[in-house]
């Protein structure tokens, strides 16, 4: 009998037929393209709000696919190694630069060919969904990156409404999860655990495409200072959230 796929093989094979079938970034990644220009503004606002403290040589992008965010890294003349475990992903990805400053990795973040410290921040984005669990992938971060190094990594809020309501109607209908959301609890949890410091939460709402023209109004300074300050908020309007972290000096 035919072994049954597992959630994270369904998901690679998914991610490498987005990326045959797609010319664009957020069709190579899998997203809308409002989602990634939602998520895209948020790195950037962070990026630029605490850069000060970033360490400016090189820097991972874990779970690349099109390579949008390690494009905007090499900008600030930081080198990138954009990892994927998806061929035809980092292939589109190679195709789009002519940066030498980006270099492109083959590899599942779950088991990383890098040495220990070996990175000053690695930014991890739209890999936790697809993922069985956060913790190996939280493991093999944490070991690349050096002491006073940054981490970001997001995720699905499992607590907001549309998703426990998702959560709820699939269980009652004996029907598996799409995409693995994750409790910002767990991952702070998991942060900390590997030695993570300064950890902060950012909440990050997305409209859906259809609405977008208002998604204006999640992104105002009140709405903000609103969810960052009800966190109840947040956690129940956010579609995902990001975690930012630094290592601690040893
Ligand atoms: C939703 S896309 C996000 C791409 C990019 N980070 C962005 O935000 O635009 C997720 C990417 O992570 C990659 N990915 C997912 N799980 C992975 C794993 N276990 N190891 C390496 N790459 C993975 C997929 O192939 C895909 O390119």
């Amino acid at each position: 009998m035919k072994k049954p796929k597992t959630f994270e093989k369904l998901w690679r094979k998914r991610f490498e037929n987005f990326a045959e079938n797609a010319e664009d970034d957020a069709g190579i990644a899998g997203w809308s393209p409002t989602g990634l220009d939602a998520r895209l503004r948020k790195f950037k606002e962070i990026w630029h709000n605490e850069t000060h403290t970033f360490e400016k040589k090189l820097w991972l992008d874990a779970g690349c696919g099109a390579g949008t965010y390690s494009r905007f890294i090499t900008q600030h003349q930081i080198s990138v190694i954009g990892l994927d475990y998806s061929l035809p992903s980092l292939q589109k990805a190679k195709s789009k630069v002519t940066e030498e400053s980006i270099l492109w990795c083959v590899a599942d973040i779950n088991k990383m060919p890098f040495k220990s410290d070996y990175f000053d921040g690695a930014i991890c984005f739209g890999v936790t969904q697809a993922l069985n669990e956060s913790m190996h992938a939280v493991n093999e971060l944490s070991r690349m990156t050096r002491p006073g190094g940054h981490l970001c990594i997001d995720a699905l809020n499992s607590r907001c409404l549309p998703h426990l309501w998702e959560q709820f109607s699939r269980r009652i209908l004996n029907k598996p999860m799409h995409l693995r959301y994750e409790t910002t609890s767990n991952l702070r949890d998991l942060m900390q655990q590997n030695g993570f410091i300064n950890i902060q939460l950012h909440w990050l709402p997305i409209l859906p495409t259809r609405w977008y023209r208002y998604q204006w109004i999640v992104e105002l300074r009140l709405t903000r200072w609103l969810f960052h300050n009800i966190p109840l908020l947040g956690s129940l309007f956010s579609h995902a959230f990001i975690m930012t972290g630094q290592m601690h000096n040893a």
